[in-house]
């Protein structure tokens, strides 16, 4: 991992903590840097699960969580004990070296299979870690809810460290809920650990010792820096590219590929019902490439309806790109999150185009 020593060096101490928060943009680190730190420090212990699976999803099912959560413990951990410890408890059977987990009348219960995770580390000496990558995806959950059971872990279960991360602000406001009085995890402690897109000369020392590496001396650090903005995941891509196709022609498949998958992602948010104000939200996004400021949102919104808005319709959809994190505040301004996110909203239409 270049350049997170601090953030390798925290996560690692935290490890007995019941709870740490991942958070940072798509594509800065967060499961690479997990992953690194878990596979050195507790690898036979820690269960996995990506809720990316779900992006595209409308909702998610105690079916599908239930069955991540199958997957993690065949594939991951495989401790013939865990398993054996599992089969004791309702909607688990085993079959073969794989556990499985039941979702329909027998349903398996949350609290169940965490019990038994958390009596498996005691006995084995273990840590269990958990780690719900990306879950804000779990804001769907459709007749189930992941939290109390999360805030009983937490409380009861002293075995065991939930990591969760997440990409949008809303894992915070709409998912964890920490610092609201009604939520299950309210006032309850955590790790906090924040990952940042690399700075002007980070990126640049990045891109020459990721090129010095294939023994290249690479000139062009700056440029592409420019041009891709300082997100490990697209230098990264762009280093891989470079060394097969070339600098320029990789320069220009990334910036593609990330034009892409920004569309997408800024889609599948105008798709959660949101068709009607899709052109406010574009507007929006068009108007603060360079940074706006409130007031500066509110005027073009206007100019683009020839009529007033209230301020809690400005508000409204501010906060709601906001908890997408497809807008970010910095200081009493706005920002986008990405370089590229420029070309990737310019003129997008989503219902016409990305349905
Ligand atoms: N500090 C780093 N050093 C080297 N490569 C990195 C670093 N951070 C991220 N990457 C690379 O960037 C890509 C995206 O990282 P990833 O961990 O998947 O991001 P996230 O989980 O935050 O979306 C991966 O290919 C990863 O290898
Ligand atoms: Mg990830």
């Amino acid at each position: 991992m270049f350049n997170r020593e601090g953030e390798v060096n925290r996560l690692r101490d935290s490890l007995n903590e019941p709870l740490i928060v991942v958070f940072g943009l798509r594509r800065v680190g967060k499961s690479s840097l997990i992953k690194a730190v878990l596979n050195e420090h507790m690898p036979n212990s820690y269960f996995y699960i990506d809720l990316r699976r779900f992006e595209e999803r409308g909702y998610v099912s105690y079916r599908d969580f239930v069955k991540a959560l199958e997957d993690t413990i065949n594939d991951r951990v495989r401790s013939r004990k865990l398993m054996t410890m599992l089969s004791k408890i309702r909607g688990v059977s085993i079959s073969g070296f794989r556990v499985s987990f039941s979702w329909g009348a027998d349903r398996v219960m949350l609290a169940d299979i965490l019990e038994i995770i958390n009596d498996w580390a005691g006995d084995e000496g273990l840590r269990a870690i958990i780690v719900l990558d990306e879950a804000q995806e779990l804001v769907k959950a459709k007749g189930f809810n992941i939290l109390p059971t999360l805030a009983y872990t937490y409380d009861n279960l002293r075995n065991i460290t939930l990591i969760i991360t997440g990409s949008e602000f809303r894992v915070f406001t709409k998912f964890l809920k920490l610092t609201y009085p009604e939520s299950p995890l309210f006032g309850r402690a955590y790790v906090d650990i924040t990952l940042r897109p690399f700075s002007r000369d980070q990126a640049v020392e990045f891109l020459r010792r990721g090129f010095a590496e294939h023994g290249i001396e690479f000139n062009e650090a700056e440029r592409i820096y420019e041009e891709l903005g300082g997100n490990p995941g697209w230098l990264t891509l762009f280093g891989y590219r470079a060394l097969r196709v070339g600098v320029h022609e990789a320069l220009n498949e990334v910036k593609m590929e990330a034009v892409k998958l920004i569309r997408r992602e800024v889609c599948n948010f105008i798709n959660e019902g949101r068709h009607l104000a899709e052109r406010r939200y574009i507007r929006i996004l068009e108007t603060c490439m360079n940074g706006c400021s409130w007031s500066m949102i509110k005027r073009t919104l206007e100019a683009m309806e020839g009529r007033e808005l209230n301020n809690a319709t400005v508000a409204s959809l501010i906060k709601a790109l906001l908890d997408y994190s497809l807008l970010i505040k910095e200081g009493d301004n706005y920002a986008l999150p990405d370089k590229l996110m420029r070309d990737a909203v310019m003129g997008l239409r989503c219902f016409t185009n990305y349905p």
